[in-house]
């Protein structure tokens, strides 16, 4: 039929133009334009300010005399801290602008075991008070505001939170504040971690929030996976964010992604956005691989992660959120991934509840849609997946594609409520809900299209793709 195949190839060639925009937005490295190895004209080492690496003595107070000089070398190409090997036992410290602290391979910067060591400030904006108590917050180790060009690095050197305490002092409901972070850095651009290990976070480790141009790259994080709120990596309201080339193993969320909370961080506004992860290997025992929110009051949108393998953990993808927390999740592309020993592959649920206080706004209901998941593969899962909007806000343009688990422990493999969707090569098979290949353009968010077999039919292409032409059906 002559017809038909020029009309097949017309649509391919439009296809093929509609592919390659979207591939070229699909190439865009959030990554880029870093420079993660900027020379420092000037250095110093800790010990040139009396800090002794004895594990024992308390070395706050020469990392703040150390810092205190070199702001003088801020506006003249910036300067280096250096870390020799040692023990380096500190309370928290502030960073400054155009600094490098630069630990050596056998450098361990120890946090200490006394809270009074990690001063209270202010609760973010965006969350209206702590996290986990009302009022202010512990602050982070290594901490920073307003800052632009900082660079933490080392040749794997360690920085220790010696969270026990704060874990148990969590348990046994003890806490005065909000734990703190190994590392946050606030309202600061053009930040750079890389080449470390950190351990044993007494919350969070590392928590870019209100930044951007953030790169973080080749890290070790490790917390036992029974450690209670050990998420790794939390950009926070940030954009602009490159996560990539890291092994992280601990007790709650591997990386995940929020915006504030709530009445905060819906009046606050401010969202996350173009966000790439990629190259990711971990476990988080009671958290996710790779997680949105639940704080997400602020929008996230344009997040790319890419080739993650996670095994041991209670969820692998998982978008959390609530009525009250207003906000957005769209735009979200995650393809590539291995899960093994994982109890519920995917996620994606608008029931987490957690509210600041008792004047969010039960109306505020969050908007969550198009979100892609495809090329993954999983054994030993519990369940495929908890696909549940909230009821009046259908969650929308949840697309899977090429999604294999084989035969998972579950009866029925998958739940589904208040979603709509479409799959494509999902297997155990999908929700009715979910259970259409897509029609239109615009219906799944996908930029990764490109790779198709050479020798198939125009006709299977679109059945066996998001690629959306309706006219060919
Ligand atoms: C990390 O270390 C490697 C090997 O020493 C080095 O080539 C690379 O530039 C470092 N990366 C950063 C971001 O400092
Ligand atoms: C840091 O930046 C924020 C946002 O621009 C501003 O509100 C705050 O006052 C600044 N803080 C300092 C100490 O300059
Ligand atoms: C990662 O860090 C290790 C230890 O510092 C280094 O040997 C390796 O080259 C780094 N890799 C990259 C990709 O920077
Ligand atoms: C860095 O150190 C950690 C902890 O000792 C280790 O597990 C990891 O393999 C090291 N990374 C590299 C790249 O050497
Ligand atoms: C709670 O745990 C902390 C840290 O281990 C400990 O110092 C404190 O005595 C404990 N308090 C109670 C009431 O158990
Ligand atoms: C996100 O990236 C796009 C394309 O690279 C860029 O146009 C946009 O300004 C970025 N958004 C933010 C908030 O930086
Ligand atoms: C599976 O993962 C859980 C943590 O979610 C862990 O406790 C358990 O030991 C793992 N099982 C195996 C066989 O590794
Ligand atoms: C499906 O996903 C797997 C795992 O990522 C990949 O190896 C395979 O090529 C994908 N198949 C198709 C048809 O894209
Ligand atoms: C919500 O999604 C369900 C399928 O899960 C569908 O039956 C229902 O019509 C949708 N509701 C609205 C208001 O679109």
């Amino acid at each position: 039929m002559k017809t038909s195949a020029t009309f097949c190839q017309a649509l391919l060639f439009s296809a093929t133009i509609f592919l390659n925009s979207m591939w070229a937005y699909a190439s865009v490295s959030y990554c880029k334009p870093m420079d993660p190895t900027k020379y420092r004209p000037h250095s110093v080492t800790i010990t040139e300010f009396g800090a002794v690496g004895d594990g024992v003595t308390l070395n706050t107070k020469a990392f703040e005399n150390a810092i205190f000089y070199l702001n003088s070398f801020a506006d003249k190409g910036g300067a280096e801290l250096f870390v020799p090997a040692g023990k380096w036992l500190t309370g928290s410290f502030n960073l400054i602008n155009h600094l490098t602290l630069s630990l050596d391979k056998d450098a361990v910067i120890i946090g200490s075991m006394d809270s009074n060591r990690w001063p209270v400030i202010d609760p973010l904006p965006s969350y209206g008070r702590g996290r986990e108590l009302p009022g202010g917050r512990h602050k982070a180790l290594i901490f920073g505001s307003n800052l632009t060009d900082v660079i933490i690095t080392g040749a794997n050197g360690t920085i220790d939170g010696q969270g026990a305490v704060w874990w148990e002092r969590f348990k046994n409901h003890t806490l005065d504040y909000t734990r703190p972070h190994l590392v946050e850095l606030m309202y600061s651009t053009e930040i750079v971690i890389s080449n470390l290990t950190f351990v044993n976070s007494p919350f969070w480790a590392i928590h870019p929030v209100y930044s951007s141009q953030v790169l973080v790259q080749n890290l070790t994080i490790l917390a036992p996976l029974d450690s209670p709120n050990t998420d790794a990596i939390d950009p926070d309201s940030s954009t602009n964010v490159c996560i990539e080339d890291c092994y992280i193993s601990t007790g709650d969320d591997v990386i995940v992604i929020k915006s504030g909370w709530d009445e905060y961080g819906i009046s606050f506004a401010r969202p996350s956005s173009n966000i790439s992860i990629r190259h990711i290997t971990g476990q988080s025992g009671s958290g996710a691989g790779i997680a949105i929110g639940s704080e997400m009051s602020g929008g996230v949108s344009e997040v790319h992660a890419e080739n993650l393998h996670f095994t041991n953990s209670l969820h692998g993808i998982r978008v959390k959120t609530s009525a009250g927390r207003g906000g957005y999740v769209r735009n979200l592309h995650i393809s590539d991934v291995t899960m093994s020993n994982v109890s519920i592959a995917i996620r994606i649920a608008g029931q987490y509840g957690e509210h600041p206080d008792d004047k969010y706004d039960q109306n505020a209901l969050p908007v969550i849609s198009k979100i892609t998941i495809k090329d993954v593969v999983g054994y030993n899962i519990g369940t495929a997946g908890m696909l549940e909007g909230i009821q009046g806000d259908n969650f929308s343009n949840i697309c899977l594609s090429n999604v294999s688990f084989g035969s998972v422990r579950s009866n029925p493999p998958w739940k589904c409520s208040n979603i709509e969707g479409y799959s494509n090569m999902v297997t155990p098979e999908l929700c009715n809900a979910l259970n259409q290949v897509p029609s239109q353009a615009t219906d799944c968010y996908d930029d990764d299209i490109l790779e198709q077999q050479p020798h198939r039919s125009c006709a299977s292409r679109s059945r066996s793709h998001f690629l959306k032409l309706s006219s060919m059906q």
